[in-house]
């Protein structure tokens, strides 16, 4: 088995105090179903107190009224060697978040700051590995917004086009796992993109449709833990198997969303 090692992370997160679903921008957003705010806090409060007790860094953004989405601080911008590009989302609802967070990064030391000319919605579709950045393209973010990450960031981006509406970010279809290692879910990708996640990732943990369904591949990993929604159990088998220890969360309102770990969790890598 496979010798694991945690490595300390620094996350930013937003405090889902205006959350709720009055709008519906993915399949999952019934906004008929009511949603329960209270339990919404106190489910997210447990992710950031794992993420603490684990040994990591959390840092906080002030949530702003009228952004209930804002609570998914992965769409918030992409940070690689301390340099942040901006989010630039697609749906106007969700506009106001993009200029928020990267007040939050100019406001906390941050130098290197770009403001995206083409649509990205951050780490929702950008996952970083240890060669490369993955994007995903197809719902969100556009092919124009990969090609601004790589002139930005300078590594290679590899835009992966999504088809299947439930996994509409490529954290929903994607997890990274360690350096250059990944869970995902073959059928959420064109024939073209899974062939290229094949050639890249031949020993990949492929995700089952009842855990990707789950949100299992929307997962944070430090390189030991993985944290995952408690109803992907067939996915923490298999993580166990390769010597990673998962830890089930219930995030039952933020699915409400279309949401979940990842979702709510934005890696800060280095500087600043
Ligand atoms: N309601 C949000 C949207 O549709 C959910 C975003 C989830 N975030 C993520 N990183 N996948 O945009």
């Amino acid at each position: 088995m496979n010798v694991r090692r945690q490595r300390l992370r620094r996350y930013l997160m937003c405090r889902p105090s205006h959350f709720d679903v009055t709008y519906a921008i993915n399949p999952w957003m019934d906004p008929s179903k009511p949603v329960d705010p209270e339990l919404a806090v106190a489910q997210w409060e447990r992710l950031c107190s794992l993420y603490r007790e684990l040994g990591h860094q959390v840092e906080l953004i002030d949530p702003v009224p009228g952004l209930p989405d804002m609570v998914y601080a992965a769409n918030g911008a992409t940070v690689v060697d301390g340099k942040v590009l901006g989010a630039r989302f697609r749906n106007a609802e969700r506009y106001a978040e993009g200029p928020a967070y990267l007040e939050w990064f100019r406001a906390h030391g941050f130098t290197e700051l770009h403001a995206p000319e083409h649509i990205n919605e951050g780490e929702g579709d950008f996952l970083v590995t240890g060669s490369w950045v993955l994007a995903g393209r197809g719902f969100r973010s556009s092919p124009e917004g990969h090609a601004e990450a790589q002139e930005f960031f300078g590594r290679p981006v590899i835009s992966l086009e999504l088809t299947d509406p439930r996994y509409y970010h490529l954290d929903t279809a994607l997890a990274v796992l360690d350096t250059d290692e990944v869970m995902y879910h073959p059928q959420a990708f064109s024939p073209g993109s899974r062939a290229v996640l094949e050639r890249l990732f031949p020993d990949a943990v492929l995700a089952a449709p009842q855990d990707a369904a789950a949100f299992g591949l929307n997962a944070v990993s430090d390189g030991l833990h993985v944290i995952l929604p408690e109803a992907a159990t067939g996915l923490a088998d298999q993580l166990r198997e390769r010597g990673f220890i998962p830890k089930g969360l219930d995030l039952s309102e933020l699915l409400k969303g279309g949401g979940s770990v990842k979702c709510c969790t934005l890696e800060l890598r280095a500087s600043a």
